[in-house]
């Protein structure tokens, strides 16, 4: 479906399905993976009555909604840190496990040890996890080398998934996630950007790595404001994206920065000032909130109402990582409803076209409509909203997900057989 040349059988109709509540029945026609054609089943026949679907997907009574976007994850890594949970439920902070010599350096440890192909092996499973809960579109972080080698290893792993996997990849470098056991927060920076970012830029000339982002950990503790700034702006020349952590623990003036040096987005944003508020909502810069992160931590939540006010736009993320393990946007949806009060519609849309604008490809992510790619999730409900309120059973709901017009996962595949009574 999709790729064929031919006319008469690359366009795919979908017929009645409906659209968000209340029911309408529409079709979509995609092509090559492209929406061509979109609106009431009637019309679109009309239109393309020439055109034979090679698959049709039955969805009388359902929901369809666009396929979800997670705008930022830390989905490669070896390592995991179940064994840091029972500490922080104990009362540990994030930065006292962190201190200790855990967290981050923990996970880097492992990292470095790891060899490519354990680390695609663990990364091509993940990204199956967050297609089958109906993300089409993943930001995918590096950050757990800290050095020259292991931060390239993970861009590599980052960018065979871009080539081999049927979900959309954004590649993140964010080699300053954290300073390195050995280095100071300036030796850490000055590696950055006198190795790291140099190594990089000469394999994005080469076309070995595409990156799409960059990123860096600005937070007291780890990189300060300038030291976060000189990094983002060198990635800027090499014509990465800006998108970074700001304002996660404690209130540094990341938002404000950020908004001065054209940051397309900065996540958590637990502690940013009314100040950042009002220059992110100048700047355009798009506030990603990590609900998960701010659940597991017991951390204030972000002031998602306020930044909406303020003329924010704000779009959701996993922030799947060893901290927060959750890998699926529908429990997201749900932590945003409850804990940083946002509407169903409100979740709907920072996880799909804000998110996909803070990732700067909403030409071709985040809605259906004619030109984008034809990436969409067939809920098994009348109601899209079901896949929200059923907090923990999204995998009833979610019953397909289409990439670029094929589908990808589906919910009929992974039924249980009953075994034989004996
Ligand atoms: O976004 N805050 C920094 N980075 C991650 C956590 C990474 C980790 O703990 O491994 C975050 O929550
Ligand atoms: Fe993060």
């Amino acid at each position: 479906m999709g790729t064929t040349p031919d006319q008469e059988k690359a366009v795919s109709v979908f017929s009645d399905m409906t659209t968000l509540y209340p029911p309408l029945y529409i079709t979509v026609a995609i092509f090559d993976g492209i929406i061509t054609d979109i609106g009431k089943d009637s019309e679109v026949r009309e239109r393309n009555p020439d055109v034979k679907a090679e698959t049709t997907i039955d969805a009388k009574g359902l929901s369809i909604i666009p396929g979800l976007v997670d705008a930022h994850t830390h989905p490669v890594w070896a390592g995991d840190r179940v064994h840091e949970f029972a500490m922080k439920l104990a009362g540990a902070t994030y930065m006292d496990v962190h201190k200790a010599g855990g967290g981050i350096h923990y996970t880097v440890e492992h990292t470095r040890k790891a060899s490519e192909e354990d680390l695609y092996a663990s990364f091509k499973d993940r990204l199956q996890a967050m297609c089958n809960a109906g993300t089409t579109l993943v930001e995918c972080k590096s950050g757990y080398g800290l050095d020259v080698a292991t931060e390239v290893k993970m861009l590599r792993v980052i960018e065979r998934a871009k080539r081999e996997m049927a979900i959309g990849v954004s590649s993140t470098y964010c080699g300053a996630h954290a300073v390195p056991k050995d280095s100071t927060a300036e030796e850490a920076t000055r590696d950055v950007l006198e190795k790291q970012i140099p190594e990089i830029q000469r394999l994005m000339a080469d076309d070995i790595l595409h990156v799409d982002n960059i990123d860096v950990f600005c937070e007291r503790g780890v990189f300060d404001v300038e030291q976060s700034r000189s990094i983002l702006e060198k990635g800027k020349e090499l014509g990465l994206t800006i998108n970074f952590h700001g304002d996660e623990l404690h209130p540094t003036g990341s938002a404000e920065m950020g908004a001065e040096i054209g940051a397309l987005a900065i996540s958590h944003l637990e502690e940013i000032s009314d100040a950042g508020m009002s220059a992110m909502a100048a700047s355009g810069s798009v506030g990603v909130v990590l609900p998960t992160t701010a659940y597991i931590l017991r951390l204030k939540p972000p002031p998602v109402r306020q930044m909406i006010e303020s003329g924010m736009a704000v779009a959701l993320g996993s922030d799947f990582n060893p901290n927060a393990y959750c890998l699926a946007m529908p429990i997201v949806m749900h932590l945003a409803c409850v804990i940083l009060r946002m509407s169903m519609p409100e979740t709907l849309n920072a996880a799909t076209i804000n998110a996909a604008y803070a990732l700067n490809v909403s030409d071709k992510h985040g809605s259906l409509e004619v030109g984008k790619y034809g990436n969409f999730v067939v809920l098994d409900t009348d109601r899209w909203e079901n896949l929200i309120y059923k907090f923990g059973s999204y995998t009833d709901v979610v019953k397909n997900v289409i990439y670029m017009g094929q589908i990808v996962h589906s919910k009929d595949d992974q039924k249980v057989t009953k075994v034989k009574q004996i």
